[in-house]
């Protein structure tokens, strides 16, 4: 299939599967296009000579999708714990070719049998079913995710203990300050990138936190800035973030 067509459109009742559209040149972005994008970049400023790019919550794998778009090279492994997601999404990925391992599991018993190499970069896409989590008046609470997004982190944590690792966490453009304060001390470093793509208030984006390794500050191209609303850098250890 074409490199840049478009997931097709199957829905399942109990999770959204929806085709993204994909941007072809100067086409519209999608904020998973963008942060596809973003995660590359820093990704490859981290020394680990490869990567294993891991999403527990693959869902329609759009998401994996434009990451591998982004990340040809990376070995990939998914996890999906509901039978008819993961068989609707078995079934498109493999129309795509794509090189990734989806298995129907429970994200932590799946972690249990992935090893990565000393080298690997063990690259972890976070996007859990919200739940209650998002509410109108205070955002998303990033300890009610199902599972809250910080034991997922810790998951990841215990299984590969020693490699250098980078979450790239799917988050709404306002977040309530306690449990996003709670998530970033953990990290040595991170960058919080919100994509101006819908009115505001809408808006989701991108947490992405290192561990096991400090990337320098970078400057973001100008090209990307039309996209970006926010960008809020902090690669201090625990340094909070700014307005
Ligand atoms: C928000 S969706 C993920 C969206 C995904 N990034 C995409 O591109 O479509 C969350 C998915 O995680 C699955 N899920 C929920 N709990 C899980 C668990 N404990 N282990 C594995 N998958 C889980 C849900 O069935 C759902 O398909």
């Amino acid at each position: 299939m074409d490199g840049d067509a478009t997931l097709a459109l199957v829905g399942s009742g109990r999770t959204s599967i929806l085709a993204h559209p994909a941007p072809k040149g100067g086409g519209c972005p999608s904020h998973l296009s963008e942060s596809g994008l973003d995660v590359a970049a820093l990704a490859s400023r981290c020394i680990s000579v490869s990567q294993l790019v891991i999403d527990p919550f693959a869902g329609s794998g759009n998401t994996l999708y434009w990451l591998l778009r982004t990340l040809p090279d990376a070995r990939t492994v998914a996890f999906e714990n509901d039978p008819l997601v993961y068989e609707l999404s078995s079934r498109n990925l493999a129309l795509l070719d794509l090189p990734l391992r989806l298995e129907c599991t429970d994200f932590s018993a799946g972690l249990e049998h992935v090893r990565a190499a000393p080298d690997e970069l063990v690259l972890a896409f976070v996007a859990p079913p919200w739940g209650h989590a998002l509410d109108s008046r205070v955002g998303l609470d990033l300890a009610r995710t199902e599972p809250p997004i910080v034991d997922i982190v810790e998951s990841f944590v215990s299984d590969f203990e020693g490699n250098q690792m980078l979450f790239a966490i799917q988050v709404h453009e306002r977040m309530e300050p306690k449990s996003l304060a709670g998530l970033v001390s953990r990290f040595d470093a991170y960058e919080l990138m919100v994509y101006g793509l819908h009115h505001a208030g809408q808006n989701d984006g991108i947490l992405m936190g290192s561990l096991g390794w400090t990337p320098r500050a970078r400057r973001t191209p100008a090209s990307r800035l039309s996209h970006l609303m926010c960008a809020r850098l902090a690669w201090k250890t625990g340094s909070p973030l700014g307005p």
